[in-house]
Formats: C-alpha cells, sequence, structure tokens
C-alpha cells in the first residue's frame, strides 16, 4: 500500500472522511479575530535593554512574537520557500521513496501528524529533518531539488545563529545570566518540518495542525508571505490568527522554555488551518535540548520556600512521553508538575 500523502494526489472536491473532525472540534473560522497588538520585535533597534524587556513582556503575556531585522536575508526566506515548495512539487514517486510514518526517523516526509496514533488525519505533508550538527544529517537530506541542500542548509545555519541569540535575550529578560538556557539545554539539536497544506475542500471541518504546543526550547517559524493559517490560542480563551509579515519569523516558545522559567513564560497552544482557495506552506525550526539534558524550573525563578512548579525530568523522558500520545491531548507539561 502506498503513503497516504496528500501532495501526490491530484485536487479534491470532497473532504475525505478521515479528516473530518467531530461536530464539538472544528476551527469555528469565523470565530477567530486578528489581534493587531502581536507582539512585533525589532531586533535592529539600537535599545537593547527595550528589546529584551519587550521580549520578556510577549513571552510573559502571549508566549510568542515576530521578529523583524533579524540578519537574515529576504532573499534566502524566498529562496527556502520556493525549494521547499519545489519539493512538494516532485513526481509521486519521487516523494514516496522518503516517506516514513515512523516518528523517531531522522529524516523522512510523512503526513498530518503521527498517523500510527491518531484518528483522525489533519490536511498536511511535511517534510521532517534533522539539521544540527549538519554535516552528519547532510549526505542523508534529498539531493532532489538539486539546490535543495545548498539553500535548507544555509538558512538552516543562519536559523541556529538567530535561535541562540534569542534564547541569550530571553535569558536575561528572566534576569538570568545570558548563557543560562543555552548551557541548561546542552548542546542543542536541531530539527525542521517543511510543511504543505494542500487547498482544502472543506477547511470548516478539519485542521493543517490541531492545537498543540511545542515540545522543543524555542521555535523558529517562516510563514508563507501570502498565506494566512498560523492561529494562537490567547488568554486561554480566544484563537487569534497571527498573519504572515514579509521578512519576518514568528517565535514561539516551546515546552521546555515553560519548565525552565518555573511557568512563568507560556508554552502557548496554536494551530495551523486550511483554506479552500490556496495552498500554504510554513518552515518550522526547533531549537531541542540535548536528549540526555536534565530540564528542571531555574533556581532563581523558584521562590524561596516554594516547590517548583515542575519536577526534574531528562528531555529524552519528555520527548518520548511527547510523541506516545495525541497531539491535543492536555499539555504535555502537566504530566511533569511536582
Ligand atoms: C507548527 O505549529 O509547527 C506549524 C504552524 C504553521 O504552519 O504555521
Ligand atoms: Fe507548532
Amino acid at each position: 500500500m502506498g503513503s497516504q500523502l496528500l501532495s501526490t494526489v491530484e485536487r479534491r472536491e470532497v473532504l475525505p472522511e478521515s479528516y473530518i473532525r467531530p461536530e464539538s472540534d472544528r476551527p469555528r473560522l469565523a470565530e477567530v479575530t486578528t489581534d493587531s497588538n502581536v507582539p512585533l520585535i525589532d531586533l535592529a533597534s539600537p535599545d537593547k535593554q527595550r528589546v529584551i524587556a519587550e521580549i520578556g513582556l510577549a513571552c510573559r503575556t502571549y508566549g510568542f512574537f515576530q521578529v523583524i531585522n533579524h540578519g537574515i536575508e529576504g532573499e534566502l526566506l524566498e529562496k527556502m520557500m520556493a525549494v521547499g515548495l519545489q519539493f512538494f512539487r516532485l513526481p509521486p514517486e519521487e516523494k514516496e521513496k522518503l516517506y516514513s510514518d515512523e516518528p523517531s526517523k531522522k529524516i523522512r516526509l510523512s503526513t498530518s501528524f503521527n498517523v500510527r496514533k491518531e484518528t483522525v488525519h489533519n490536511w498536511r505533508d511535511y517534510l521532517r529533518l534533522h539539521c544540527h550538527p549538519l554535516e552528519e544529517f547532510l549526505p542523508e537530506w534529498p539531493s532532489n531539488p538539486e539546490s535543495f541542500k545548498e539553500i535548507v542548509s544555509e538558512y538552516c545555519r543562519e536559523v541556529r545563529r538567530l535561535g541562540l541569540r534569542l534564547l541569550g535575550m530571553i535569558s536575561l529578560s528572566l534576569g538570568l545570566e545570558e548563557d543560562y538556557i543555552e548551557k541548561a539545554l546542552g548542546e542543542q539539536e536541531q530539527h525542521m518540518a517543511v510543511n504543505y497544506y494542500p487547498q482544502c475542500p472543506e477547511p470548516e471541518l478539519t485542521y493543517g495542525l490541531p492545537k498543540h504546543t511545542d515540545p522543543n526550547a524555542l521555535t523558529v517559524l517562516l510563514q508563507d508571505p501570502n498565506v494566512a493559517g498560523l492561529q494562537v490560542l490567547k488568554d486561554g480563551s480566544r484563537w487569534i490568527a497571527v498573519n504572515p509579515r514579509p521578512n519576518a519569523f514568528v517565535i514561539n516558545l516551546g515546552d521546555q522554555l515553560q519548565a525552565l522559567s518555573n511557568g512563568a513564560y507560556k508554552s502557548v497552544w496554536h494551530r495551523a488551518v486550511v483554506n479552500a482557495a490556496q495552498e500554504r506552506m510554513s518552515v518550522a525550526s526547533f531549537l531541542c535540548p540535548c536528549n540526555s539534558a536534565v530540564i528542571s524550573p531555574a533556581a532563581g525563578l523558584v521562590r524561596d520556600g516554594d516547590a517548583p512548579v515542575y519536577r526534574s525530568y531528562t528531555y529524552d523522558e519528555y520527548y518520548s512521553k511527547f510523541w506516545s500520545r495525541n497531539l491535543d491531548q492536555e499539555h504535555c507539561l502537566e504530566l511533569f508538575r511536582c
């Protein structure tokens, strides 16, 4: 039997039944609002203290923010998107070679989220790549399209640099040493998901990705500049659309930063919705602790006499727990509360 890749099939007129969510769990797109106050942070601003304070406020109140003037050339972002799209336009037989639904595989093309676990599928195909150390994984990456390795490896290097810089600023915003988080995470792994959401005949009935939090430390997301789809849960109650901004990245905190900050910063619920008019792409880069890193709330953030909010655990333990569940169950970190 072939894979269930969406991108190998011509446009569909009706949504196959296995993608239809129950009535109680649909995106209700008409109720989603656009919030014009979504934090936007200019990393080139000369007032560094102010930038750090803005990051701190965004992490406390939204759990995510957008960055502009981040030092990565707009041309590279365009090339990354273009080569990603070219990849999904490859002939079916070329893509089938890379298909796997085994989550532990470090280089794979897959569909939905975790087809082995879920009961309803998601309207998404994705190419998942481990990206650090690059030399280790590069030989296994797709070599079609021809420019794929060159463009994507440059993109990964630049995104890593940006991500580590942001972790430094996030540490400072918590009142910790600049290198506190980087040290706590160990030699960080880096993964990426190049997401492809085809046009969907019935976008009200399904998701590209249902609500989830990211299990890693920090996510650097490049959105399709022309098509909206990312939505974030604000104050635990209302979905807001984070519309794409040219040359910006969306940064969201993963579960590990919520744990390290003892719950002061939030790894927020977010989701991707699909639409009938256009296909959409996004490229998510994940900075992850090394597997053996022991994650626990920073001592300086636990008030004297209080117990920490979360117990210590290894990232290995966390990550296996995350993948053994369904994406939209309770926040995985709840299982690690003291
Ligand atoms: C993600 O949450 O990993 C992707 C969100 C998006 O496609 O915008
Ligand atoms: Fe995510």
